[in-house]
């Protein structure tokens, strides 16, 4: 069997990375609809050696499709991820808008599969750095319960989408050209340069980001007495993010244990050259479809404690192939049905 899929934002730096999986990873394609705003409707992109027309998001463009990925931002899934279930669609969501719906399960296949089989018609994908944070600590919880996580992130400019990315890469040449930087899609020059995450703060001087880690980890791995805190901090990388994470556990775990049971874990791989001092790097991380995990050494103020560092390719795993192993998942588990009644976008 093959379906209908449209993917909406298919211009954006997710967008593409879905087009590109689609193809590579074989996903049963019958017809592939591109849909974007305005702005880019006469554009076209190539998926399986065709040029296929980017056309506007609309009632009319959202019929006939049996799956919907969508990475156009919050408002826009606000807008018609509701019209395309009712249509008879399942979406699944890279945006923040439908995360936290009790009725909307967050999915990460490493680590919950089983929430997808719950789904209304919505499935939200994780934010970037919850999903890479939770298929790096998810196999040490299985074996321990984590107790408290402490994480700090290294976000590259993807994660602010493909504009972004350009604007770095221009705000780098101008340095190196003696000329002033120009910040227009992020706050602040990011080149040479770094800040904490621009997303709002909440009263407690948390930002968006980071109480996402907080709220999306606890959900997927449906424990809420985990206690988590974060500090996300943008940096100049371009596509992939790292994140050094303090566990504690309820009972002391060697780093050797971790490791070992790291070495064989899903979607992880092990980078650990101690004598070379080689550990995941950003760098190396672009493009591949695992979390690269290392440096996981003994937490020396605490005794049930570990510290671990991973760098993770924020447009794959962290976005457009975590929502494609969903979809995988979907076809799999012959999940990939129209809901029987739709959630609403007012949730
Ligand atoms: P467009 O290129 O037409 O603006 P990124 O995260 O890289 O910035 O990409 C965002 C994606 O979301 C792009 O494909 C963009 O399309 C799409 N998008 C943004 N706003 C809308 C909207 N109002 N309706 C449809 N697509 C949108």
């Amino acid at each position: 069997k093959s379906y209908r899929v449209a993917i909406l934002g298919a211009t954006g730096a997710v967008g593409t990375e879905l087009l590109e999986l689609l193809e590579s990873r074989n996903f049963p394609v019958a017809e592939l609809k591109l849909l974007a705003s305005a702005r880019s409707v006469g554009r076209s992109l190539r998926f399986k050696g065709e040029d296929l027309p980017v056309e506007l998001v609309s009632d009319r463009t959202l019929e006939n499709l049996d799956l919907v990925l969508a990475s156009a931002g919050g408002s826009t899934s606000k807008t018609w991820a509701a019209i395309a279930v009712e249509k008879g669609a399942v979406v699944i969501d890279n945006s923040s808008a439908f995360r936290m719906n009790p009725e909307v399960p967050l999915v990460v296949p490493e680590v919950n599969p089983l929430a997808a089989a719950n789904h209304q018609g919505i499935i939200a994908n994780p934010n970037c750095t919850t999903i890479l944070m939770s298929v790096a600590i998810w196999p040490l919880h299985q074996i321990s319960p984590i107790k408290r996580i402490v994480v700090s992130t290294y976000q590259s400019a993807s994660g602010a989408g493909a504009k972004a990315m350009a604007e770095v890469q221009t705000q780098a040449s101008a340095i190196l050209q003696g000329q002033e930087p120009v910040a227009e899609v992020l706050p602040y020059p990011l080149a040479f340069n770094l800040f904490p995450h621009n997303s709002p703060l909440n009263d407690l001087g948390y930002c968006e980001e980071e109480m996402k880690m907080v709220n999306e980890t606890r959900k997927i791995f449906g424990d809420q007495q985990i206690r988590i805190t974060a500090t996300c901090i943008r940096v100049p990388v371009l596509r992939a993010h790292s994140e050094a994470i303090n566990l504690e556990f309820a009972n002391p775990f060697s780093a050797d244990a971790a490791r070992e049971i790291l070495s064989h874990s899903p979607g992880v791989k092990l980078i650990e050259d101690w004598e070379k001092n080689y550990f995941p790097m950003p760098m190396e991380a672009t493009g591949q479809d695992d979390v690269l995990v290392g440096r996981i050494r003994q937490d020396i103020s605490h005794p049930c404690g570990l510290e671990l560092w991973l760098s993770g390719d924020q447009i794959r795993k962290g976005a457009a192939l975590n929502a494609v192993q969903i979809a995988e998942l979907l076809v799999e588990k012959n999940l990939l049905q129209p809901a029987k009644a739709y959630v609403s976008s007012e949730k």
